[in-house]
C-alpha cells in the first residue's frame, strides 16, 4: 500500500502567564481546521500545541501568587488542556517545556551548538521586555518602550552566552530569498528583511542568570537557557529529537507549517531557522504569520475579560457558533475585529438563516410529502438542476484550492455559496407549488433529493470547520458517518434514495439581537461595578512586582509625580449600596474636604473610630466614580496575608498630632 503523505502543523505554544482570550483561541481554531481538512483529504497529519512554561515573567507571576512556578503553570495548563477540549481541537501532540524530555533535548541542543562554537561566552548589557520575553536595541524602541507591546523594558547587565546568529545571516536571506513560500504572507518577509536581517543581525543573548526558572545549562548550571530558544526546540523535541526514540521526528519533520502570530513571526523566520542550520536540520517549509483578533480597534485586554473568554462564548453560543465565527470573520492574514454584534450578525444570518433553514426545510419538505423517505431523483434535469449540480461537484475542488493558499474564510464562503444556491433552488422550483400537482411527485422527489445531496455535500466539506454540527446534519439526512461521508469519495448521487431522513432540533437557533445585546450590556456593567468595588481594596500592589534579584529601579522624578499626603479624618461612613466601600470625608490641608472611597470595610468595622486619625493618601490619583459617588484619590494601607488570611492596616504618622495637609516624601 501507499504510503500516506504527512502533514505537520504546529501553533505557538502559549504562555501560561494568563487566563487565554478567544484571540488565543483563534490561532488554535483555525491550525485545528487546517488539521482537520488535512487528515480528511487523505494525509497523515501530526497536529502540536502546547505551553511554553520557563522564563521571567512566569517566575515574577509565581512569585506575585505565592505560589512556586511550578504549581502556577499547573493550574494554568489545566485550564489550556480543558478549553482546547471544550473546543474540539484533534491536536495528536501536547508539549510542555517543562515535560522532562523536552528539558534534556533542549540541554543537548544547547550544549552541540556551544561545543561546536556557535554559542560563546560573553556578556550582555542592553533592555529586555519581560512581558514578550525579548531582547532590543536602544535604536529599535518605540518611544522609548518595547516596539511589540509598548510596554517598558529593563536594562539587563549580566554575564550571558551569545549565538552567532550574524554568522548564519546570509544564508538565511538567501534561503529566504529563493523560497518565497518560506515567510507568509509576503509582507511579512519583507518585514523581516527590511527591518532586523538586512541592517544586520547582532548576535543573541542566550542565556540568562538574574532568575532561575529556565532549563539549566549543563555546564555552567547559573546560567538558564534563554526561553525563546527552548519554546523554539518544541517544535522537534516533541517528535523525539536527540532522545532514544526519534521516529516521529524521522517521520514528520521538517514541518510543512508553523501557524504563528504575527509578533512572533520575527522569532520562527530568524532565530528558529538560524538554529535548525547550525544543528544541520531541515528548515520547515512554511512560517505563516497570522493578524490578531482585536476588540473594536483595540487588542484584547483583561479588563474585558468577561466578552472574550472562550469558555464563556462557547457556553454562551456554542462551540462551532465561536469556530465559525474566528474562521469566517477575520481575513487570514490580516487583523479581525470581534464584537458580540458582528458574532451574532454571523450566527443568525450564515448559521441559523442559511444552513439551519436549508436544513430544516428540506427534511421537513420530505416528511410532509414522502414521509421522510428520499425518493429517487427519476425527473430528468432542467437548466437550474445542473447549475446547482455543478456548483455541488466542484465544491470540493474550490475547498482545496482555498485550503492550499490557506484561505480559511474563502473556503468556507465557497461552502455557503452552496448552501445560498440551494435556498434559491427552493425559491426557484417551488416543492410546496409542486406537490399540489400529483402529476409532478417525480419532479417534486427529484428536487427534493438534489437538496438532501447538497447539503451532504456541504456537510462532508464542513466537517473540519464545524466539528459538532456536521454529524448533527448527518443524523437529520438520516446518514452515518463512513464512505457517506468522507471527503475524498465524495460523488453526487452516492445518497441512496429509500434514505429515511428525520427531523432533529435547530441546528443553531436564531438569536434575538436586541434582547441580546441587552443582556450582555447588562452583564458588562455588573462586571464592572463588580471590578470597582474590588479595586480600591488592594491599594499598595502594583501590576508588575518586582522580582528581588532584579530591582526595575525607578527614578527620582518618576516617584515625585505621585504626590501623597497627611490627611486627617474629618468622618467615615459605611457606603450604603456597597457591602465593601467606606466613604471618607478628609482634611487634606487645603481647605475643601476631599472624599475618598475605599475597599477597606471589612477591617474596619466601626468606622467612626477612624475620625481624627492621620491617614496618607494619594492626592494627585484620576478621580473615579464608584456607586455613584466620586472618589478622589486612594488611602494607603498595608496588607498582609492572602485570601482568607489577609490583613490591612491603614498607614498613619507615628505623631498623632501631625497636621493634616503635611506633604510626604
Ligand atoms: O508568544 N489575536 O505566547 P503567547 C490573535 N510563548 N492571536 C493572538 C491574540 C489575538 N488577540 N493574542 C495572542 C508566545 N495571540 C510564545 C510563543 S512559540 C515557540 C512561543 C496569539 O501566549 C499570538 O499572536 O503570548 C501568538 O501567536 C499566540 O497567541 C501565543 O501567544
Ligand atoms: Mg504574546
Amino acid at each position: 500500500m501507499e504510503e500516506k503523505k504527512t502533514y505537520y502543523i504546529t501553533t505557538p505554544i502559549y504562555y501560561p502567564s494568563d487566563k487565554l482570550h478567544i484571540g488565543h483561541a483563534y490561532c488554535t481554531v483555525a491550525a485545528d481546521a487546517i488539521a482537520r481538512y488535512k487528515r480528511m483529504t487523505g494525509y497523515d497529519v501530526y497536529f502540536l500545541t502546547g505551553s511554553d512554561e520557563h522564563g521571567q515573567k512566569i517566575e515574577r507571576k509565581a512569585k506575585e501568587k505565592g505560589v512556586t512556578p511550578q504549581q502556577y503553570v499547573d493550574e494554568i495548563v489545566a485550564s489550556f488542556k480543558s478549553l482546547w477540549k471544550l473546543m474540539h481541537i484533534s491536536n495528536d501532540g501536547f508539549i510542555r517545556t517543562t515535560d522532562d524530555y523536552h528539558v534534556k533535548a533542549v540541554q543537548k541542543i544547547f550544549k552541540k551548538l556551544y561545543d561546536q562554537g556557535d554559542i560563546y561566552k560573553s556578556s550582555y548589557e542592553g533592555l529586555y521586555c519581560t512581558p514578550c520575553e525579548s531582547f532590543w536595541l536602544e535604536r529599535q524602541l518605540v518611544d522609548g518602550c518595547c516596539p511589540d507591546c509598548g510596554r517598558p523594558v529593563e536594562k539587563v547587565k549580566e554575564e550571558s552566552y551569545f549565538f552567532r546568529l550574524s554568522k548564519y545571516a546570509d544564508r538565511l536571506i538567501d534561503h529566504i530569498k529563493t523560497h518565497p513560500e518560506f515567510i507568509q504572507p509576503v509582507s511579512r518577509a519583507n518585514e523581516m528583511l527590511q527591518n532586523f536581517l538586512l541592517p544586520g543581525l547582532e548576535d543573541l543573548c542566550v542565556s540568562r542568570t538574574s532568575f532561575k526558572w529556565g532549563i539549566p545549562v549543563t555546564f555552567d548550571e547559573k546560567h538558564v537557557v534563554y526561553v525563546w530558544l527552548d519554546a523554539l526546540s518544541n517544535y522537534i523535541t516533541k517528535l523525539g529529537f536527540y532522545s532514544e526514540d526519534d521516529s516521529l521526528y524521522k517521520k514528520y519533520w521538517p514541518a510543512d507549517l508553523h501557524l504563528v502570530g504575527k509578533e512572533i513571526v520575527r522569532f520562527h523566520t530568524i532565530i528558529w531557522p538560524i538554529m535548525l542550520m547550525a544543528l544541520g536540520e531541515p528548515l520547515p517549509k512554511q512560517v505563516f504569520g497570522h493578524g490578531w483578533l482585536v476588540l473594536d480597534g483595540g487588542k484584547m485586554s483583561k479588563s474585558k475579560g468577561n466578552v472574550v473568554d472562550p469558555v464563556k462564548l462557547c457556553e454562551r453560543y456554542g462551540v462551532d457558533a465561536i469556530r465559525y465565527f474566528l474562521l469566517r470573520e477575520v481575513p487570514f492574514g490580516s487583523d479581525g475585529v470581534f464584537s458580540n454584534e458582528a458574532l451574532i450578525y454571523r450566527i443568525n444570518s450564515d448559521l441559523a438563516n442559511d444552513l439551519g433553514n436549508l436544513l430544516s426545510r428540506t427534511v421537513s419538505m420530505t416528511e410532509k410529502y414522502f414521509g421522510g423517505i428520499l425518493p429517487a431523483p427519476t425527473a430528468s434535469l432542467g437548466e437550474e438542476d445542473d447549475a446547482l449540480l455543478a456548483q455541488a461537484r466542484a465544491l470540493p475542488a474550490k475547498v482545496e484550492e482555498c485550503m492550499n493558499k490557506l484561505l480559511l474564510p474563502e473556503a468556507l464562503e465557497a461552502i455557503f455559496s452552496l448552501v445560498g444556491a440551494c435556498n434559491k433552488y427552493i425559491d426557484v422550483t417551488m416543492p410546496w407549488v409542486l406537490a399540489k400537482d400529483e402529476g409532478k411527485k417525480a419532479r417534486l422527489g427529484t428536487v427534493l433529493y438534489n437538496l438532501a445531496e447538497c447539503l451532504r455535500f456541504a456537510g462532508v466539506m464542513l466537517q473540519p470547520y464545524l466539528p459538532e454540527t456536521a454529524p448533527r446534519l448527518f443524523a437529520q439526512l438520516g446518514i452515518e458517518a463512513g464512505p457517506l461521508t468522507e471527503a475524498l469519495s465524495l460523488r453526487f448521487g452516492d445518497l441512496p434514495a429509500g434514505t429515511r431522513l428525520e427531523k432533529g432540533p435547530a441546528l443553531f437557533p436564531r438569536i434575538d439581537v436586541k434582547a441580546e445585546l441587552a443582556a450582555l450590556e447588562a452583564e458588562t456593567l455588573a462586571a464592572q461595578a463588580a471590578q470597582e468595588a474590588k479595586a480600591p481594596a488592594a491599594p499598595a500592589a502594583p501590576e508588575t512586582p518586582v522580582a528581588p534579584e532584579a530591582p526595575a529601579y525607578i527614578e527620582f522624578p518618576e516617584f515625585e509625580k505621585v504626590q501623597l499626603r497627611v490627611c486627617r479624618v474629618v468622618d467615615c461612613q459605611p457606603v450604603k449600596k456597597s457591602d465593601k466601600l467606606l466613604n471618607f470625608t478628609l482634611d487634606d490641608g487645603s481647605g475643601t474636604p476631599r472624599t475618598i472611597l475605599s475597599g477597606i470595610r471589612k477591617w474596619y468595622a466601626d468606622p467612626a473610630a477612624l475620625i481624627g486619625k492621620n491617614v496618607i493618601a494619594v492626592i494627585n490619583l484620576k478621580p473615579r466614580k464608584m456607586c455613584g459617588i466620586e472618589s478622589q484619590g486612594m488611602i494607603l494601607s498595608a496588607i498582609t496575608g492572602e485570601g482568607e488570611g489577609e490583613t490591612l492596616s491603614l498607614l498613619t504618622t507615628l505623631d498623632a498630632a501631625f497636621p493634616g495637609g503635611s506633604e510626604v516624601g
